[in-house]
């Protein structure tokens, strides 16, 4: 265990380029296990998640080479078909492998997922959909269980929801299904078009990538591939966020302005400059920012994983903001922590009303999850003083080189070991 110790009153100034996205990678690891043979992914970010779902792969009977900067995931002929739960509590994400392995082995046993804890995240969805494919699934004892001894066959599956991580299941599994699978009110977000891009590339026939109707012709194999990871929009948008909050001015390269439309327009009603370019994003702001409103929608709607961040910019921003989060039910719980920064936060069930202070004050506060953890080191460097955040392993789950990012963009921040059981 190790947290952070943050200056205060920090003001980011930089140029930072961001790596490939996490929630792209770990799926397009998952795609991987589609086919035999070596898949090269490019531009893998660096970070815990990473390399769980890399051991996990490994229980698969893949192995793994990450020389020259990039990702090999050599795939057997045979790959094992059970995930067990010690490596799949570690992240939500490896519930992904579910669709390749039925899709692949005819059979899947999968640990039913930890992750964050930011609400109940069920996985219906995933179930449904795959039983819609022709597979029998049943939990027991712990275990999503799928079986297809016969293979899966093309269908319609129309979500309730455009859930990101059932829209990649499905997605997976009807690329080796017979016949053709339409995912009606499918997920939009670049992440899965990055999917869908990995899946052409193996050979597999998909169209409407980017839009709420996805069609897949799946295919009897596909092909080991060469990919490039997208870029993190959500670790560009955490540096963009904290360039606002703390009256600074940022560059980040290998970030999509078009992927985080929303965001930059709410940073601009905030009161920033937002310039861009084809992979770069440039953001000033010397005043202190003024209150704006946020709500949390699918893309391409503003992202819930940047509304903790936003939380922490409405804390210190002129006037009142209401922020209100529809997608996880656990998303609010971390501004308990903020308010030991001083923050006037109150959340009630989806919505919170945040009005601003002049200032925030330094402060011991524990990082919950990936994301409130960086909104809480964003707090701490503009508070008053020094703030520790404890649980820093959550923000190594998402966040490369965290500490180097920080200190290349002007802050003082160090790390050391979190002995909980010292002070008693
Ligand atoms: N949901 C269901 N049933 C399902 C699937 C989802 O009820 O079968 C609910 C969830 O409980 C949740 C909502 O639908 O309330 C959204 O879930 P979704 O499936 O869209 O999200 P996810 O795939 O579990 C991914 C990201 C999250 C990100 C969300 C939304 C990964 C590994 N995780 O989660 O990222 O917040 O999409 O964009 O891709 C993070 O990176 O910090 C993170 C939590």
């Amino acid at each position: 265990m190790e947290r952070l110790r943050i200056a205060g009153e920090a003001r980011l100034a930089g140029e930072v380029t961001v790596s490939g996205a996490k929630n792209s990678a770990l799926k397009l690891m998952a795609a991987a296990l589609l086919a035999e043979g070596r898949t090269v992914l490019r531009e893998v970010p660096a970070i815990l998640d990473v390399t769980y779902m890399g051991r996990l792969l490994q229980r698969m009977g893949c192995e793994l080479d990450t020389t020259d900067g990039a990702l090999s995931i050599d795939v057997p002929a045979n790959i094992e078909h059970e995930a067990d739960y010690d490596l799949v509590r570690r992240l939500r994400a490896s519930i992904t492998v579910l669709g390749p392995l039925v899709a692949r082995c005819g059979r899947a046993k999968v640990a039913l997922p930890g992750g964050d804890s930011i609400g109940s995240r069920g996985l219906d969805m995933h179930v449904t959909g795959l039983a819609k494919l022709g597979a029998e699934v049943h939990i027991e004892h712990g275990y999503v269980v799928a079986e297809a001894a016969k293979g899966l066959v093309g269908t319609t599956i129309e979500l309730d929801f455009p859930s990101v991580g059932a829209t990649e299941n499905l997605l997976l599994a009807a690329a080796l299904a017979t016949g053709t699978t339409v995912i009606d009110n499918a997920a939009r977000e670049p992440e899965v078009v990055d999917l869908c891009a990995m899946l052409t590339g193996m050979g597999a026939k998909i169209e409407g990538a980017g839009t709420s109707m996805l069609r897949i012709e799946g295919q009897e194999t596909l092909s080991a591939t060469e990919h490039v990871t997208l870029p993190d929009r959500m670790v560009a948008g955490t540096w963009l966020i904290g360039a606002a909050l703390s009256r600074g001015d940022v560059t980040v390269h290998r970030a999509r302005a078009e992927h985080l439309d929303i965001v930059l327009e709410k940073l601009t009603m905030a009161g920033a400059t937002v310039t861009s370019g084809p992979d770069w994003v440039r953001l000033e702001l010397a005043d202190r920012p003024r209150a704006v409103e946020i709500s949390t929608l699918p893309y391409p709607g503003f992202p819930t994983d940047l509304q903790a961040m936003m939380v922490s910019l409405a804390a210190v921003s002129e006037g009142t903001s209401m922020i209100t989060e529809n997608l996880f039910d656990g998303r609010f719980r971390f501004v308990q922590e903020l308010a030991r920064l001083g923050a006037d936060v109150r959340a009630d069930g989806h919505h919170a009303v945040v009005r601003g202070v002049p200032k925030l004050s330094g402060a011991p506060v524990e990082a919950p999850d990936i994301r409130a953890g960086a909104a809480l080191v964003l707090a701490g460097l503009v508070a008053d003083g020094e703030t520790v955040v404890s649980g820093a392993h959550h923000l190594d789950r998402g966040y490369p080189d965290l500490d180097g990012v920080l200190t290349r963009l002007g802050a003082k921040v160090s790390r050391e070991p979190d002995d909980l059981d010292a002070d008693l």
